[in-house]
């Protein structure tokens, strides 16, 4: 049999989880790639895997034409380790029953460790064990060849491992924090059953890619869309890295953007990086195509059309030959459409990552980050020497202020609601709750309502004050800031800012409202 690559192959059943397995795996220095579960079993064989985890997933393995382990995982003969719903069909394909359940178990539990395995070496299983648990399914009799190594009040069958091969699985999650021996059981897994080396280290990993960037681009030259955002400026830095001066990245300016961002960037990576910079201060063209438009659909349209046409004709004005074209795709991106399409597909980010371009222009793409999570690419850019306001930003939406004037954009929406933004944002800094909350902006709502300056009457608009707490963005909390606090932020704003006389903190959740108010 041939070597085994020194990597994890994360099999995906659906589950919420799975992006946290392949991190859990990355955190301890072992590459790990998601692969869907009816990816094909060529692309499986490719991976190479020294060992394979089954993920979670929603389905039902008591129901037909769900989701089975191909046979190509156990004819490679690497260790496996199935997990919940991985654990389910596991147990299923090895002739073991699985019953469906009314009673869903989510929460925590305790594990009763009912025998040795190399899997729990060095937990003490002398107590019960904090777990958690999320599952409505569970394997009622043991699969043929198999023991029985853990075992909880409501699953009696919890943890099983074959009896001569490789084969775990357990109904828990060992990937989220709340499961005490999570640790333990992945690094039992990498190192004492799977044999992997720790060798997916940042600086590593920075030289290999900048070995990668130099081969595929040659001597030729390479043209980068600039946001100001963290995966376009991290894969500015690893190409200037790797190629310097041919290297030529363009920022536009849509008019959309925070205040002073457009100075920011030019004395990041014009001033102390001395990168060969474009900025092209398009706002007018944006503001035009945009005039009289208020929905916001149509506004994310016509922003990103305007962008790719912008970006376009500048870069006819570039004076060099162009051939490739680089964009900060990043892995939860390539998971995201290889997911959906069930085979590894390419996705262009919409908005402000240059979507569209590339048949138009018919370059081809230098992708330097797109096996990396988010948080690799920040370790890559604070060892690349981006500075750290750059690299913990919040998010922001490539239609920028476009989707946070509700309703028609005009300038002076644009320059209040830049004001206002930029207040909130200098108050959290000053409070130390920025990096507290994921994300924070203010939104500017066309509607009258009244104020009084002195002895007058004013009707003026409002602003939406925005903060929230999440992990995944997909579901959010509003952020419980001080009441103080957004006192001083109110005060501040209607003071400082003529045309709003009110300013409201948005206090729901996602969902079932959006982050963003558009
Ligand atoms: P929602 O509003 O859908 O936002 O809860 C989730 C996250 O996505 C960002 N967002 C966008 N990003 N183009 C982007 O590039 C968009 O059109 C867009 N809309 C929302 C939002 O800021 C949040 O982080």
């Amino acid at each position: 049999m041939s070597p085994k690559d020194n990597r994890i192959l994360v099999l995906d059943f659906g589950s919420q989880y799975t992006q946290l397995i392949a991190r859990r795996v990355r955190e301890n220095e072992v590459y790990s790639e998601i692969l869907p579960w009816d990816i094909g079993e060529d692309r499986i064989k490719e991976c190479n895997p020294k060992g394979i985890i089954l993920s979670g997933g929603p389905e039902s393995v008591t129901k037909s034409f769900t989701p089975r382990i191909p046979q190509i995982c156990f004819d490679m003969e690497v260790p496996l380790l199935g997990i919940c719903y991985g654990m389910q069909t596991l147990a299923e394909q090895c002739s073991g029953i699985v019953s469906a359940s009314d009673a869903k178990e989510f929460g925590e539990a305790k594990l009763k460790i009912e025998q040795a395995s190399k899997l729990f070496e060095g937990i003490d299983g002398s107590n019960l064990i904090d777990i958690w648990m999320s599952h409505g399914d569970k394997v009622t009799s043991m699969p043929k060849d198999f023991i029985l190594i853990g075992s909880t009040e409501s699953a009696p069958i919890a943890a099983i491992q074959h009896n001569t091969k490789d084969i775990f699985a357990l109904q828990f999650h060992p990937e989220v924090t709340h499961t005490s021996i999570g640790p333990a059981i992945f690094t039992n897994f990498l190192f004492k059953i799977c044999g992997c080396n720790k060798d997916w280290k940042i600086e590593d990993l920075i030289t290999r890619k900048v070995e990668e960037i130099r081969e595929q681009v040659g001597s030729n030259n390479v043209l980068l869309g600039l946001s100001g955002g963290v995966d376009s400026s991290v894969t500015a830095m690893l190409l200037q890295k790797a190629i310097g001066k041919q290297l030529y990245c363009m920022f536009i300016d849509n008019g959309l953007l925070r205040k002073n961002e457009v100075n920011q960037v030019k004395e990041i990576f014009e001033e102390k990086f001395d990168l060969n910079l474009k900025v092209v201060d398009a706002s007018n063209i944006f503001l035009r195509h945009l005039k009289g438009v208020t929905d916001p659909e149509q506004k994310r349209k016509i922003i990103g059309r305007t962008f790719i046409d912008v970006f376009d004709n500048e870069s006819l004005d570039l004076n060099c030959e162009i051939d490739f074209l680089a964009q900060g795709t990043i892995y939860p991106d390539v998971i995201e459409s290889s997911v959906s399409e069930s085979k590894e597909a390419r996705i262009i980010k919409s908005h402000h990552n240059v979507g569209g371009l590339p048949q138009e222009m018919r370059m081809e793409l230098v992708e330097p980050l797109r096996n990396l999570f988010k948080d690799e690419v920040r370790k890559v850019g604070k060892e690349l020497d981006l500075p750290s306001e750059l690299l913990n930003r919040h998010p922001f939406p490539g239609p920028g202020l476009g989707v946070r004037i509700l309703g028609e954009l005009t300038q002076d929406r644009l320059d209040a609601l830049r004001e206002a933004d930029a207040i909130f944002i200098e108050e959290l800094i000053a409070a130390d709750f920025y990096d507290k909350v994921s994300q924070a902006f203010c939104v500017y709502l066309p509607v009258k309502s009244v104020g009084v300056v002195g002895d007058e009457r004013r009707y003026a608009d409002v602003i939406g004050i925005r903060a929230v707490e999440t992990v995944d963005f997909m579901t959010a909390h509003w952020a419980d800031l001080p009441y103080s606090f957004l006192s001083k932020v109110s005060s501040r704003i209607v003071n400082e800012i003529e045309s709003i006389s009110r300013v409201v903190y948005d206090i729901s959740n996602k969902p079932p409202a959006t982050i963003e108010w558009e």
